[in-house]
């Protein structure tokens, strides 16, 4: 298929310490975007559909955990099309005349992506209502007696909006975007495929035993997987002949302190909370909060999905509760306490 050349422009610099070497692992088209099978599916066909009818892409929304490939999807939906693409994230938009500045510089059918977009402030998410329905945007000049509002006719363009925390968006706002989606952990076999392909990107040997090792441990996250293929790709240079096999990673990630089923600091002092001082639960999720010093919503929408998915959490009527499986993680045992016993029970 002819494709018009995608110049990618990007206004706002990602700051993350291994950037550049993020982007180079970074899939940029859908062809390489491993596993979402879902979601990958369903973008392609309304890509291939604008382009057919020589439309302007629908806004989409994109949400679920970090690590999982939103930014990496909003690029790859612009390339695909075609078109610019401009970043910027919610928090850096903190006035209406910010918006408008961004909105009035895009060409026909260009992507604004708006990262973190539930931390946009209220007033600022108000202008975009109508900038995303009817593209145009009202906008107040001067104040007191001059004030008045002008309206700036803006080019159709496309929204892509993600967030890790979609409970967060308000009604208006989410109803505005036509393609909601939803990315969620990736399995085993999908995160080593990633870590294939990143190996080879990174001109590293690795096996089949090696890469699955590393994706054991990513925590059902691209990100993860990558950042611990590089930690393991050191080891391997210096201790293992610059050869990833299993034992080559098992022993560089197990020096590292990488947790064998890939639980990180938060997951883990989630559930020991719940294990010790609530003896397994059941514990609601605003007790659970203050315990650990993390935001409800956070928990609910970051922390608590890859530990149910996994088995180590349930979520009851009456709150959370650790399971067997979790309590087993813990290297602790689910005997001996009342309520930890409950928990067994309700799995049994
Ligand atoms: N499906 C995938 N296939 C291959 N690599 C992927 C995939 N998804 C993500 N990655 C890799 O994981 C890294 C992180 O992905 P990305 O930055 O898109 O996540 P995100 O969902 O935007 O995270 P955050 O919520 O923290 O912004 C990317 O640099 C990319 O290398
Ligand atoms: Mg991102």
């Amino acid at each position: 298929m002819a494709k018009k050349a995608a110049e990618i422009k990007v206004t706002e610099t990602l700051n993350k310490p291994d950037r550049e070497l993020d982007m180079s692992l970074r899939p940029t088209r859908f062809a390489d975007f491993v596993g979402q099978a879902r979601a990958r599916e369903r973008l392609e066909l309304a890509v291939e559909a604008a382009r057919k009818r020589g439309d302007v892409l629908d806004h989409v929304l994109l949400f679920g955990p970090p690590g999982l490939g939103k930014t990496t999807l909003a690029f790859i939906l612009a390339e695909a099309m075609g078109v610019n693409i401009k970043v910027t994230s919610g928090p850096v938009i903190d006035k209406p005349g910010d918006l408008a500045g961004l909105l009035t510089g895009l060409e026909k059918g260009d992507v604004l992506f708006v990262d973190e977009i539930h931390r946009m402030q209220k007033a600022v998410e108000e202008y975009l209502y109508a900038a995303m329905e009817d593209f145009v945007i009202d906008i107040m000049i001067d104040q007191g007696p001059n004030a008045r509002s002008v309206r700036l006719e803006l080019k159709k363009f496309t929204l892509i909006g993600a967030t890790t925390r979609s409970g967060l968006l308000s009604a208006p706002l989410r109803s505005r975007f036509g393609l909601a989606n939803r990315l969620d952990y990736y399995g085993t076999e999908d995160l080593r495929t990633i870590v294939k392909r990143s190996a080879l990107i990174l001109d590293v040997d690795v096996d089949d035993a090696g890469a699955a090792e590393i994706a054991g441990r990513s925590r059902g996250t691209p990100r993860i997987a990558n950042n611990l293929l590089r930690r393991v790709r050191d080891y391997a240079q210096v201790k293992a002949d610059n050869k990833i096999t299993q034992t080559a990673a098992d022993k560089a990630l197990e020096m590292l302190d990488i947790d064998k089923h890939g639980l990180d600091e938060m997951d883990k002092r989630i559930l020991e909370t719940i294990a010790v001082k609530f003896s397994g639960g059941a514990v609601g999720i605003s007790n659970l909060a203050v315990s650990v010093g993390e935001e409800s919503d956070t928990l609910e929408e970051v922390y608590e999905p890859y530990l149910i998915q996994e088995g180590y959490l349930q979520r009851t009527p009456k709150g959370r509760v650790v399971t067997p499986l979790g309590y087993e993680r813990l290297g602790l045992k689910s005997r001996g306490g009342g309520p930890a016993r409950q928990g067994e029970l309700r799995l049994e």
